[in-house]
């Protein structure tokens, strides 16, 4: 068990999961749109696999991929948040930054402003080194979010090894953000 962090940005709360959130967590997963770089949609059960796992991260390391939350609402809006990726990873060990909302939450710079208190998560309180991030070559949306938060781009791609070989989604690009290059920024 460790203290939970927990933070706000301007319209987001960054927080753990809590029982309520799993409905709107489940939806999120079952949609098609939502899962369109991923290789299947979740079923309910795969799903509440799924929250259990990351509310049992945040519980003993204290972060993780946070539940977010709309404030003006008080909505779940997805997750987003930092995570240890599988140690086969060719760039493992790491600390990776990964996001996922909900559909109707798209477009409103929502999961650039909770990434980037992530990062200051990251940098200050765990006092990593680097972030990286991963997707699919396909997934330009999130490929976006990683440049507006100045992250650079690996120029040698790389093949996920839990997709299978052949599927289009198994060419990954990685990006990474330093310490030292997000601290530039973040002042600026
Ligand atoms: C990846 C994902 C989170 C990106 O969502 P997004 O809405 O494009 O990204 P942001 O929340 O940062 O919002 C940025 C957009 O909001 C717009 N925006 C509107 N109001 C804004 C505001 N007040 N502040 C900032 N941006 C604003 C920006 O202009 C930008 O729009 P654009 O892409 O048309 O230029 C979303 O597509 C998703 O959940 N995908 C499915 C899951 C997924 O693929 N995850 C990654 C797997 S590795």
């Amino acid at each position: 068990m460790a203290d939970i962090i927990e933070f706000k940005t301007d319209r987001l709360i960054a927080r753990q999961w809590r029982d309520e959130d799993a409905e709107a967590f489940a939806q999120m997963n079952a949609d098609p749109r939502v899962m369109q770089y991923f290789p299947a949609c979740l079923s309910r059960d795969k799903s509440d696999a799924a929250f259990e796992a990351m509310r049992s991260i945040i519980t003993e390391q204290g972060w993780g991929f946070w539940a977010i939350e709309e404030q003006a609402t008080q909505r779940f809006i997805g997750f987003v948040g930092l995570n240890i990726p599988s140690p086969e990873l060719p760039f493992s060990p790491c600390t990776e930054i990964g996001w996922r909302l909900a559909h109707e939450f798209w477009g409103k710079g929502y999961a650039t402003e909770a990434a980037q208190g992530a990062l200051r998560c990251g940098f200050t309180q765990l006092n990593l080194a680097e972030i990286v991030s991963f997707t699919s070559i396909h997934n330009q949306p999130s490929q976006a979010v990683m440049r507006r938060l100045g992250m650079l781009q690996e120029t040698e791609n790389f093949q996920h090894p839990k997709v299978l070989l052949g599927h289009e989604l198994r060419e990954h690009c990685l990006y990474r953000l330093s310490k030292a290059r997000w601290a530039v920024n973040a002042k600026a």
